[in-house]
């Protein structure tokens, strides 16, 4: 059976914009492979920490895990399990404060203390992996704050041929705040067409991603 395996990590909740269009890849292809099976993984329930990074970091660099890191080390384990266990990968990755939130850079720290995603190993090698990103205001070319997203080109690097070797498809949202910011009222139209067309480009990538339905 072929697995989609769904990561999230939004903080916001009901009103989350990566996890609406998550949702709308996930329905898509659920639909177009009635065989599938959906594993899902929510960093923020996940007890990440930079504390447990650190202990499954000097883990790994010691002989054995003492008692105390034990249970990092299981975590890591588990979390590099389920990516490689996986035909598909989603991952759901807010912008907050111009970076990736703590819980996803805690996580893909975590994974890089497991063995199998060691330097130069590219585990992800032939698998796709679709980063849904979402954005309140404006930070693509010729908008005021171009360039100041963090968050996207670290995680398509890390994700795609040059560390962990996955084909990379990126599902971008931006100017979600639009609805809530008085400052941001003339936006109000174009960001709900880029919500609108972010939907539609999920629901196509999830129905072509059923062929990778054993
Ligand atoms: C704590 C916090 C920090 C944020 N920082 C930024 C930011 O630096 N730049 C930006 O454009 N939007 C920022 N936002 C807005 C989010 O990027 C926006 O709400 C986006 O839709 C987040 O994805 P989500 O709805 O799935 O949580 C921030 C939101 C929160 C809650």
């Amino acid at each position: 059976m072929s697995t989609l395996y769904r990561v999230d990590s939004s903080i916001q909740g009901g009103r989350s914009v990566t996890r609406e269009i998550t949702d709308e890849l996930e329905r898509a292809w659920s639909a177009a492979a009635p065989g599938g099976f959906v594993s899902r993984r929510d960093l923020v329930t996940t007890p990440l920490g930079p504390s447990v990074w650190a202990a499954a970091l000097a883990a790994r660099e010691a002989e054995t895990p003492t008692p105390g890191q034990q249970p990092a080390v299981d975590l890591a384990t588990t979390l590099a399990s389920e990516m490689l266990s996986a035909d598909l990968i989603v991952i759901g990755a807010p912008l907050y404060n111009w970076g990736p939130s703590g819980h996803v850079k805690c996580w893909i720290d975590l994974l890089w203390t497991d063995p199998r995603f060691a330097p130069r190993t590219y585990p992800l090698t032939g698998k796709p992996v679709v980063l849904v990103v979402s954005r309140g205001g404006g930070a693509s070319a010729g908008a005021p704050k171009d360039g100041w997203d963090h968050s996207v080109p670290y995680l398509e690097q890390t994700f795609g041929h040059e560390v962990f070797g996955g084909d990379v498809t990126v599902i971008e949202t931006e100017l979600t705040l639009a609805d809530r910011s008085p400052a941001m009222v003339h936006l109000r139209e174009l960001a709900a067409e880029l919500r609108a067309q972010s939907r539609e480009l999920a629901k196509e990538t999830g129905a072509a991603l059923a062929k990778y339905v054993a």
